[in-house]
């Protein structure tokens, strides 16, 4: 299961190519099992219908906690670090990590949750949300887990589409200098959802809040007394592990659907070997649990190969810019995992913040979530690296489990900007317009994969044309990702950003369609189109075109502006909120009012040199009050 050198990589890479069965069946032998699988695979992309090591029989916590007990019993399994500095972190070994989760477990039992109900997850990064998770994934429950930045209207449309029947929460939550309400947001979320029959409530800051008889719980009390053994529920490789919503190029965000033994294998495999994880070190993944990210590799990728991980409660830059390499130092952490976006903004707030610190400890750097400019990538380098440590550049996303694409530190050749290579057992491939696979390189191509591994998703959940129809029905027996890519004369690929209507901004994603939902709903707006444009910190920045009822002046522009951003905010969450907005009395539309994004984009970008043929517009002249009226 372990790769140590780049010719073990190329062997194993011919191997799962020719031998995929063989190949993984040898990696899943490192798990423990009830029962072993009877085959391997079975898949059919037209379907969809895939499927991994069919007919086991296992519970992943057995495999992330139980299998340590005998020989790492007190090894740091859960490290967490909290918001403000002054408070004292917590260690949890991974006899505590057991207990906290069987406790966890048993108190989801005694609130009447069983095998197969979905349970919402909308906290903090508390360690009761790691052991929320678990407790789920325990007695086989299905694990909804919503960011914790998104609004009550959007959690409330998750926990609709999962017909979730819990909702754990914590009172409240900080962030930096801030505190906010997490509590109340679950309330007002849930007077449309029909589906919850309880709430449990875990206590972060002793925040009063209401509760409501026989419905409103607190972890707390419930936990009094409680055991902390809990048997684990046997699962069924392909039973449904968990559930991320995601969004996509239609206006509703869709929920990914991983199952238990494939995602098990792959979220191991890939951890273990992209960051060549070595017994002692500590690994310390920024993302949050709301995030694929935080899901594989704060969570169960370090636990399963028996790592000790860090959960960081606050944000980069507070109190300061230093904060993540006072961790680093503090924890004596070895692998730092963060986002391109992170890096650009500490890399603003000044070198000065990172210097002083020597970060003697660390050996791999990783990023994800969007491509990385050279420039942030050589500072991370030369700065947090101190030009000795490995960097991977991983790609993957929610939809594919773990990362596919990436070097594994220290073994394959580097190259900024660039991802690298597939893992063993992925099959990459890019595609020209017409869906013919493209051999030359250099040129870019709509990236897809051609074959299944353990952790690709399964369904949207509720809706599985939907899936069919995003993710399989482009290029006919194609996985698409929705990114185009490039490959270089090395067989390395360069992620160059998503070729749908996606925009990622801070290495979030979000369909343009969702971002226009939401804007359409102010009083004040007619219709609106969004589209991303370049952003020094966040990748992208969104960009609106707002028609109102009649074109706004002066400081009506003003005031329109915070409402349409108020608005944003309260139906998808502060993440969301608009860079900048631009007030038109048309939109460039075909004669069949298709509207022409290509304009709305170059515009945004502050190139309306090359706008292409316009001359099939309804009105053109439109274009040119768009051009004038930009906001650079
Ligand atoms: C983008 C995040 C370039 C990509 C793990 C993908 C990246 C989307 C990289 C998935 C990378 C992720 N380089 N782009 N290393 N990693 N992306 O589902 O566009 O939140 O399709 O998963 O992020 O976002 P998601």
């Amino acid at each position: 299961m372990h790769i140590t050198d780049y010719s073990e990589y190329q062997t194993d890479y011919q191997k799962s190519l020719e031998e995929p069965d063989l190949f993984w069946a040898e990696i899943a032998e490192h798990f423990h099992w009830r029962k072993k699988w009877n085959k391997v695979l079975e898949w059919d992309f037209e379907k969809p219908d895939i499927k991994w090591f069919l007919g086991a029989k296992l519970n992943i916590t057995e495999n992330c906690i139980d299998r340590h007990l005998e020989s790492n019993a007190e090894k740091p399994a859960l490290i967490w670090e909290p918001n403000d500095s002054s408070e004292k972190h917590k260690i949890y070994s991974y006899k505590d990590l057991h207990s906290e989760v069987c406790r966890f477990a048993n108190v989801l039992k005694k609130l009447g949750v069983e095998k197969g109900d979905r349970v919402c997850i909308y906290m903090p990064m508390i360690p009761e949300l790691a052991f929320a998770l678990l407790a789920c994934a325990r007695i086989g429950a299905v694990h909804s887990v919503v960011f914790a930045g998104f609004s009550a209207n959007s959690l409330s449309d998750r926990i609709n589409d999962a017909a979730a029947k819990l909702v754990i929460c914590s009172d409240a939550m900080c962030r930096g200098a801030k505190q906010l309400a997490v509590k109340n947001t679950v309330d007002e979320a849930i007077k449309n959802c029909t589906s919850v029959e309880k709430v449990l409530v875990v206590n972060r800051l002793d925040w009063p809040i209401q509760l409501k008889p026989n419905f409103d719980y607190l972890y707390d009390i419930e936990s009094k007394g409680i055991s902390d053994h809990c048997p684990a529920t046997e699962m069924d490789a392909e039973d449904m592990l968990f559930i991320l919503y995601t969004s996509g190029s239609t206006g509703k965000p869709k929920g990914v659907v991983h199952t238990t033994a494939g995602y098990m294998v792959y979220a191991a495999y890939s951890f273990k070997n992209v960051f060549q994880y070595d017994n002692n070190d500590i690994h310390f993944c920024t993302a949050d649990i709301g995030w694929i990210t935080g899901h594989s590799y704060i969570l169960y990728g370090p636990l399963l190969n028996g790592a000790s991980t860090v959960m960081f409660e606050g944000v980069p830059n507070y109190p300061d810019a230093s904060r993540f390499w006072q961790i680093i130092e503090k924890h004596s952490i070895t692998h730092f995992y963060t986002a391109p976006t992170a890096i650009r903004s500490l890399m603003q707030s000044g070198s000065d913040y990172v210097i002083p610190y020597a970060m003697h400890s660390l050996k791999v750097l990783g990023t994800v979530g969007e491509p990385i400019n050279e420039e942030a990538w050589h500072w991370y380098h030369t700065y947090v690296g101190k030009e000795r440590c490995q960097i991977v550049d991983t790609w993957f996303q929610t939809e594919t489990g773990g990362i596919l694409i990436s070097a594994l530190a220290g073994i394959s050749p580097l190259c900024p900007a660039h991802a690298g290579q597939p893992l063993p057992g992925i099959q990459p491939v890019l595609l020209d317009n017409n869906g013919n696979e493209i051999v030359e390189n250099e040129i870019e191509g709509y990236l897809c994969i051609k074959f299944p591994w353990p952790s690709i998703l399964r369904t949207t959940y509720g809706d599985h044309e939907r899936c069919r129809q995003t993710y399989f029905s482009s290029y006919k027996g194609y996985y698409f990702t929705g990114d185009g890519a490039k490959r270089d004369k090395n067989g390395l690929y360069r992620i160059i950003g998503r070729v749908d209507d996606v925009i990622n901004v801070s290495g979030h994603r979000f369909g343009t369609a969702e971002i226009e939902n939401a804007v359409n709903q102010n009083k004040n707006v007619i219709e609106s189109a969004v589209v991303g444009y370049p952003h020094d910190l966040k990748g992208q920045g969104i960009y609106v075109y707002v028609i109102c009822k009649e074109l706004p002046t002066g400081e009506e522009q003003n005031w329109l502006r915070s409402s349409i951003i108020q608005t944003v905010s309260e139906e998808i969450g502060p993440i969301a909120k608009p860079d900048k907005i631009q007030f038109v009395s048309a939109l460039p539309k075909t004669r069949s009012g298709k509207i022409m994004r290509r304009i709305l984009r170059k515009v945004a970008e502050g190139d309306s040199t090359n706008l292409g043929d316009i001359t099939t517009l309804l009105d053109p002249l439109v274009v040119e009050e768009i051009i004038n009226g930009a906001v650079l």
